[in-house]
């Protein structure tokens, strides 16, 4: 589906954000305001998920990277993480159904602590759809910053203890290449939906000049209209990377 708002329909491709990441927040307030078990919120909001992923693939976003279940998230009662991964393992065997959608599927975040079967269902998933072109979309699942960050030092450590690297050849580059996006381009633009202002342990190292949009809108509420208006807030920002505006250079 083609963008929604007339003012992005002429919009140049370059300036688009190339890369988009979404922390997908409110669902449990979605699914109590409406008297339903949290579950239901999380179902709700892994459909949004699908519409928006096939949305950004059709407007010339090349990455979307979505949260879907932190570190952090392990602490919820097990009844709420068994539903989360149930749902999780639904999506994933629904995804084979769907081949043809052209969509690179890829996790970042620890597998080892998951489910055998999801394990496999989504290392399956990651080789069966590794030459799509349309888009690529990034699951954080079981995903902490912090945690990335300190598996990447802890690749690195090894690689100097077997010689295979100096010590001076940590760097911004080599570090960012041990993290689960290596290769990929930092996300442009973070949108946070359900109100709340902070980014929950979210690629704090690809995030330092990103772009924030928060957003009042409960995830499972999320429409296409929603992520317009977040690339619109984008497009009238302006991004120094440190330096200065070209008209400040030149003046
Ligand atoms: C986001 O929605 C999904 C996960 C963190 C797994 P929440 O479950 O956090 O919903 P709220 O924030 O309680 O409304
Ligand atoms: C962030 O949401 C994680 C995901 C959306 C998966 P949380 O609901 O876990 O974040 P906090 O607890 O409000 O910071
Ligand atoms: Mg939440």
């Amino acid at each position: 589906m083609a963008f929604e708002t007339r003012e992005l329909k002429e919009i140049s491709p370059q300036a688009l954000p190339k890369h988009i990441g979404i922390i997908m927040d409110g669902n449990g307030r979605w699914a109590k305001s409406r008297g339903l078990p949290r579950t239901a919120g999380h179902r709700q909001g892994a459909k949004v998920f699908s519409e928006i992923a096939k949305y950004c693939r059709d407007n010339g976003i090349r990455y979307l990277t979505v949260y879907a279940f932190s570190t952090e998230n392990w602490s919820r009662p097990k009844s709420e993480v068994d539903a989360i991964m149930n749902l999780l393992a639904e999506y994933l065997s629904d995804v084979k159904k769907h081949e043809e959608e052209n969509i690179r599927l890829c996790f970042l975040g620890e597998k080892d602590p998951l489910r055998e079967d999801l394990r496999r269902q989504m290392m399956d998933i990651e080789s069966r759809s590794a030459k799509n072109d349309g888009i690529t979309v990034n699951i954080a699942l079981n995903y902490g910053g912090r945690d990335e960050i300190v598996r990447a030092a802890r690749r690195l450590a090894q690689e100097c203890l077997d010689g295979k690297l100096s010590v001076q050849q940590i760097t911004e580059e080599s570090f960012s290449a041990h993290l689960d996006t290596s290769g990929q381009p930092d996300p442009d633009l973070i949108i946070r939906p359900s109100g709340e202002q902070r980014t929950s342990n979210f690629l704090p190292w690809q995030s330092t000049y990103a772009e924030y949009v928060f957003m009042n809108v409960l995830w499972p509420d999320f429409t296409a209209k929603d992520l317009d208006k977040a690339i619109l807030e984008y497009l009238h920002r302006s991004r120094r990377f440190g330096g200065l505006d070209r008209q400040e250079k030149k003046s």
